[in-house]
């Protein structure tokens, strides 16, 4: 049996380690530095495995350690976004949590692809390729799955048509600025430009940039996490299982749509060495000129990073 560890049981974490349970694709260690918190989280999970049909293990643990021979860890700690905050807030605090998970996933599991999902995200991937070390393949991120299953969603809400018959495409930073892409969004191969007049297009384009921050402004106290952790769970099951998927997520670039050493939400081939490789679709001038703005505001926040943390 193949296993995987989640960094951090929390909201997004724990819901993670449930749905990789339910698709019954690996044993999960969750590690958190909550006391008590993830060892009670595991045990309820195995509680409900008669139930919901799974056989795999669920194990909840504060020591590292336990993460050994992982095959995959999913980075989810670190602190949410509560109202007002941007994602860029979160930056300094999780860069020490994502560094130190990184550092201890190096020790303990030198093997395994790291997916990180801990905000914000396009730089947190940087944090995690600096202190593991690990090949650029093995380290990437998700928000693609998230933001585009959003924008799924919206379209699928709209049209009144199966949410399963849509396919979605966002590129870009996860955040204000990422680019969702209506040209390559389909229903049934049948591209939404086919389909609906553009006012409506911008207007679910827009509500896909906020579905994060319309769920922390009912929140309150934190962000999404249902979705995030099927994403992430979606992602872990397209590296175990060898899948060839392709789908939009955080990967580094090497000269990759003119752009030099970041991480961006593009489409990937993710199968088991991690994102095998990057799909460069021919973008029209619009749509270019929306992925500059927003890799020059995820390079803004890799400007900040630096102006703390010393890559190795
Ligand atoms: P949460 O607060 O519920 O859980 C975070 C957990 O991390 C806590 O249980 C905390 O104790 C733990 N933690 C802190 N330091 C740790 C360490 N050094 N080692 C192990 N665990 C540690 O937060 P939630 O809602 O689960 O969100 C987690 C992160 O994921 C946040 O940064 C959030 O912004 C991000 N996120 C990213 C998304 C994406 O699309 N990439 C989507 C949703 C959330
Ligand atoms: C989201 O998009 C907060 O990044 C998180 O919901």
């Amino acid at each position: 049996m193949k296993k995987v560890s989640v960094i951090g049981a929390g909201h997004v974490g724990a819901k993670t380690t449930y749905y990789i349970a339910e698709k019954g694709i690996a044993n999960v260690v969750m590690v958190d530095i909550v006391e008590g918190m993830p060892q009670a989280k595991g045990l309820d999970f195995t509680h409900a495995a008669p139930l919901r049909n799974y056989g795999v293990t669920t194990v909840g643990t504060n020591d590292y350690s336990e993460i050994a021979d992982s095959d995959v860890v999913v980075i989810t700690a670190g602190i949410p976004r509560k109202p007002g905050m941007d994602r860029m807030d979160l930056l300094k605090i999780n860069t020490d949590i994502v560094k130190t998970a990184s550092r201890n996933v190096a020790n303990y599991a030198p093997n395994a692809t790291i997916i990180v999902v801990s905000n914000p995200l396009d730089i947190m991937c940087m944090v995690a390729l600096d202190a593991s070390g690990f090949a650029l393949k093995r380290v990437f991120g998700m928000a693609g799955i998230l933001d585009s299953t959003r924008f799924r969603y919206f379209v699928a809400e709209k049209l009144d048509v199966a949410v399963t018959d849509v396919q979605a495409m966002v590129l870009g930073g996860h955040g204000d600025t990422m680019v969702p892409m209506p040209r390559f969004t389909t229903v049934s191969g049948i591209p939404i430009t086919e389909l609906m007049s553009p006012e409506d297009i911008e207007l679910l384009t827009v509500r896909t940039r906020n579905g994060g921050a319309e769920i922390v402004k009912h929140l309150k106290t934190g962000s999404a996490y249902y979705a995030p952790a099927a994403s992430a769970a979606e992602m872990v099951e397209a590296v175990l299982t060898n899948e060839k998927r392709i789908a939009p997520a955080c990967a580094y670039l090497r000269g990759e749509y003119g752009y030099e050493a970041i991480y961006l939400g593009v489409p990937v081939l993710i199968g088991a060495n991690g994102a095998e490789k990057i799909i460069e679709l021919d973008l029209d001038e619009g749509e270019k000129a929306l992925l500059d703005n927003s890799a020059a505001a995820v390079k803004k926040g890799l400007a900040d990073l630096r102006s703390f943390y010393t890559m190795a």
